[in-house]
């Protein structure tokens, strides 16, 4: 791969003394890593390209010859349910001169390059060059679509285009074993939303990690349901790359309060009873497991100031067979729907103030000791090779 150099300049470890102190004389990351160009391909090069990144669930592609196009910071990704059965990620890019061979979601028994027609089966194989016979310098059997690292914890899809990364479920830590009692093997993904923010990705992080603004920015929404308890861990107590805390509250996270919905999931025990579960596997999807239902928030960067949020819901597969499954989701969709605005409102709010020229931001609250735990583990993944 091309070696990066850009942002040399920022890679002197006394640019983020602040970041680096204890949380309560702590500074926030300094205003550049959320507007620079150089910040940010940074990232790309030391985050983006080496993490285990989360890309969607099998529920959204169960048929064979299912497909989704995607892209991590801009590198073009494809996500087959091949004809065998097996899923695979390729390289989006057509092995004649370049092209990506799909795009959107779909179906298919073959994929073809838009541009001069040559044919991929869905495990990748190069199945026909039109026009254009094999010989001694085309051969078929070496042009197949450069596959990229997949792996999965139950439905759960992640890719890393590092292929010396650690295994997946290193990278996942304490959280397979934590969110056990939910049956995550028996989720299925039942909508999927997206909404475009004009904020750097890290904010949006930041945020749902951040439980100080919720009665000021979800006053009429989240904030009418009563919370007993927030008992919050960071990375340095637990094992794998997430960061995670812990809602206790009555009924279910998924609702607005005072709607009713599904019963709880009836193998829960202990805390998972009484609350909701939020690990956010770095770098960028956020977690609630609650008593009834799960759902995520990917971050999907587009540039250093914008970032495509989705929001995927999970129920149990048994639920989804339900007749009155629809009626009844659609309270849990309304709420998200009702709530996520909220924060993207904030978030670009927030970047607007970052663009000033001095470093405004100072301060962490007790009750936002996770954005420095996150900001920290940006730090060390960005300084990695000089520190
Ligand atoms: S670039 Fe795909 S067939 Fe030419
Ligand atoms: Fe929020």
């Amino acid at each position: 791969m091309m070696p990066s150099h850009a942002g040399s300049v920022l890679l002197d470890p006394a640019l983020y003394d602040g970041v680096r102190r204890p949380a309560e004389q702590a500074t926030p990351l300094p205003n550049w890593c959320y507007t620079s160009d150089d910040f940010y391909a940074l990232e790309v090069e030391h985050i983006f390209k080496k993490a285990w990144n989360y890309v969607g669930h099998v529920s959204q592609i169960p048929n064979t010859g299912d497909f989704f196009a995607h892209e991590i910071t801009g590198m073009p990704i494809l996500i087959v349910h091949g004809v065998d059965g097996a899923i695979r990620a390729f390289h989006n890019a057509c092995r004649h001169r370049g092209a990506p061979i799909a795009s959107g979601e779909g179906n298919c028994k073959r994929f073809t390059c838009p541009y001069h027609s040559w044919t991929y089966t869905t495990d990748g194989a190069l199945f026909a060059t039109p026009m254009i016979d094999e010989d001694d310098n085309l051969r078929h059997a070496e042009l197949g679509l450069l596959p990229v690292r997949l792996e999965r914890w139950h439905g759960f899809l992640f890719v890393t285009f590092d292929d010396a990364a650690a295994p997946l479920m290193e990278w996942l830590g304490d959280l397979p074993g934590n969110c056990a009692g939910y049956g995550p093997e028996s989720l299925v993904c039942t909508r999927r939303v997206h909404w475009d923010v004009g904020a750097n990705w890290k904010l949006h992080f930041e945020n749902f990690n951040d439980s100080l603004h919720i009665p000021f920015i979800h006053g009429g929404t989240l904030n009418r349901q009563k919370v007993s308890g927030r008992k919050r861990s960071t990375h340095e107590d637990i094992q794998g790359e997430i960061i995670t805390h812990f809602t206790e509250h009555e009924g279910s996270r998924g609702l607005i309060h005072g709607k009713t919905g599904f019963e709880p999931i009836d193998t829960l025990s202990g805390r998972y009873t009484k609350g909701t579960y939020y690990p956010c596997i770095l770098p960028g999807t956020m977690m609630g497991w609650t008593i009834d239902c799960m759902w995520i928030f990917e971050l999907h960067p587009t540039g250093p100031r914008s970032v495509r949020v989705v929001g995927a819901s999970f129920f149990p597969e048994e639920r989804t067979r339900r007749n009155d499954f629809d009626e009844i989701a659609q309270s849990y969709y309304d709420r998200m729907d009702a709530i996520l605005p909220e924060d993207n409102a904030a978030v670009e709010m927030q970047q607007m103030g970052l663009r000033v020229p001095v470093q405004a931001a100072s301060k962490f609250t007790h009750m936002e000791t996770l954005c420095h735990a996150f900001d920290n583990w940006i730090v060390d993944q960005v300084l990695a090779d000089v520190e």
